[in-house]
């Protein structure tokens, strides 16, 4: 192994590897052939590559994302298998004509067990994203729909479900809660901005560019 390399085990297996490259660029490397945990190859936003990691001389074990963690010698990985839901949540959104004063009436039959959140912090321990998650399913459980706001940026990669012992889904409810506020007119401000943007000319689309062709 050469001096500026880092040897890193992965699923058990070792790889030696530069420390600029990401777990999921050393795989690629060695010649490993992905065929899981790994969907949108690196720019962090499929959730797929989720890794429990300990770093050398270290006793506590962390989630992360295979695609964000760079190798430093030592490192440990543990790809982590997709689970069963604990529970499956059917719901519809056109049942409730919209009605705001059903709010927490419909996400309590929905997700009772949001009732059930210990605070323990959990699910922001184990976000990769370092989202607010449990302040989401806090408002999210008292019928405060801002809650979505605290899981705009969820990847649905599933760590914080895994993380909570008290099988709360946060993402699926953090999502339920966006389909919610979407349904009773709240549109996504950066949505809103971006169609004032087009509307004002300030965003030409070039319709020349094969990507904006239907
Ligand atoms: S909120 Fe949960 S599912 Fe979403 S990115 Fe964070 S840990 Fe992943
Ligand atoms: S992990 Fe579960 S119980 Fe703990 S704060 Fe998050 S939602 Fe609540
Ligand atoms: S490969 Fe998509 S988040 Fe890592």
């Amino acid at each position: 192994m050469q001096t500026s390399q880092v040897r890193i085990t992965v699923n058990g297996c070792v790889i030696d590897t530069e420390p600029t490259r990401s777990i999921l660029e050393a795989m690629i490397d060695a010649g490993e052939t992905l065929i899981d945990g790994v969907g949108c190859m690196g720019q962090g936003v499929c959730g797929s590559c989720r890794v429990l990691v300990r770093r050398q001389g270290e006793s506590e074990v962390l989630s992360a994302l295979a695609c964000e963690t760079r190798a430093c010698e030592g490192l440990q990985v543990a790809f982590l298998d997709h689970l069963p839901m604990h529970r499956h949540h059917v719901y519809a959104m056109d049942d409730w004509n919209g009605d705001s004063w059903r709010i927490l009436e419909r996400i309590n039959a929905t997700f009772p067990e949001a009732q059930h959140c210990r605070h323990c912090g959990g699910c922001d321990s184990a976000c990769p994203k370092h989202l607010e998650v449990h302040k989401g399913v806090m408002l999210a459980a008292a019928g405060d729909l801002s809650a979505a706001d605290c899981f705009d940026e969820c990847i649905m990669c599933d760590l914080c479900t895994i993380a909570c012992p008290e099988l709360i889904s946060p993402n699926h409810l953090g999502l339920y809660v966006r389909r919610l506020s979407t349904a009773i007119g709240f549109r996504p401000a950066d949505l809103v901005l971006r169609l004032h943007q087009i509307e004002r000319g300030e965003m030409v689309i070039d319709q020349d560019v094969a990507s904006t062709q239907p």
